[in-house]
Order: structure tokens, then C-alpha cells, then sequence
């Protein structure tokens, strides 16, 4: 299936990123997730004349796997056009660690979609917040 590979993921968050409705900060950012059972969704970034109300492409495609049924997930690619690739936002790691703790993340710049840097969710954000202590949850 296509962009269940590496670059071929890459590429989606590439022609995901094309999407962008980002006319504040003209920053376009693409994401592709990939799901354990080799499914592909895709998102960009979404900005608001009130700034804050504006979300990243992770969150995008991942609240689009997760309200699309899907579970599990290997994977998620972004790319926008800076020297070495976006790194995801705290807000976006927190909610990754929580609904993707076992993917990668695989980051690239558009310009040089050949050159691809890894991240594990897990090293993103150590010592997570994941849920509240049974004992308090009253
Ligand atoms: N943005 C993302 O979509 N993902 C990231 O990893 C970093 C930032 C977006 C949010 C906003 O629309 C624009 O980039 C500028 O911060």
C-alpha cells in the first residue's frame, strides 16, 4: 500500500502539507500516520485569526485515525520547509505518548525529503503525564 514505507510516508505528509491552511503564519506542515494495520491518514495544519485555536498537522491526522476507528499506530511523518524538518510541539508529544506511544516519528524538510531523522515518541517526552492516579480518580 502506498507510503507505508519510510519515504513513502515522507511523501504523503509532503502532499498532505500542500493543504495547509496556515494564512497567519504562512508555515505549511504536513503529517502522515501510519497505523499498525497499515493504513495511512493524513493532515495539515489549521490556523485561526485567533492565533491560539490554530492546530499542528500531528494532531490533525491523529484525532482523524482515532475518530476514524483507528488504533495502534507504527508511525507519523512531518514535513515542512525548514533546515532539518519540524520537530513536533509539546502539546502534539503529549498527545502522541498517549495515542502513539509505540511510533516513530520521522521528520523531514521539504526541500530534502531524502533526508529523514528519527524520533521514538518515548524519547520526545520523558516522564509523560499518560493518566491520573487510580487512587485519586474519585
Ligand atoms: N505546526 C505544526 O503543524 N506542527 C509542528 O510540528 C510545529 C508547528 C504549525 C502550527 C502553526 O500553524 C504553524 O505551524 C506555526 O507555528
Amino acid at each position: 500500500m502506498a507510503g507505508t514505507s519510510k519515504g513513502g510516508l515522507v511523501r504523503e505528509a509532503a502532499k498532505a502539507r500542500r493543504r495547509a491552511v496556515a494564512p497567519w503564519s504562512k508555515f505549511k506542515v504536513g503529517a502522515a500516520l501510519l497505523s499498525r494495520s497499515g493504513q495511512v491518514v493524513t493532515g495539515a495544519n489549521v490556523e485561526s485569526a485567533s492565533y491560539g485555536l490554530s492546530c499542528c498537522a500531528e494532531r490533525v491526522a491523529l484525532f482523524q485515525a482515532l475518530t476514524s476507528g483507528l488504533r495502534g499506530f507504527a508511525a507519523i511523518a512531518v514535513v515542512a520547509q525548514v533546515r532539518g524538518g519540524p520537530m513536533p510541539c509539546g502539546a502534539c508529544r503529549q498527545l502522541l505518548r498517549e495515542y502513539a506511544p509505540s511510533a516513530v516519528v520521522w521528520i523531514a524538510d521539504s526541500r530534502a525529503l531524502k533526508s529523514v531523522r528519527e524520533f521514538p515518541v518515548r524519547r520526545l517526552l520523558p516522564e509523560a503525564f499518560v493518566s491520573v492516579p487510580k487512587s485519586r480518580a474519585r
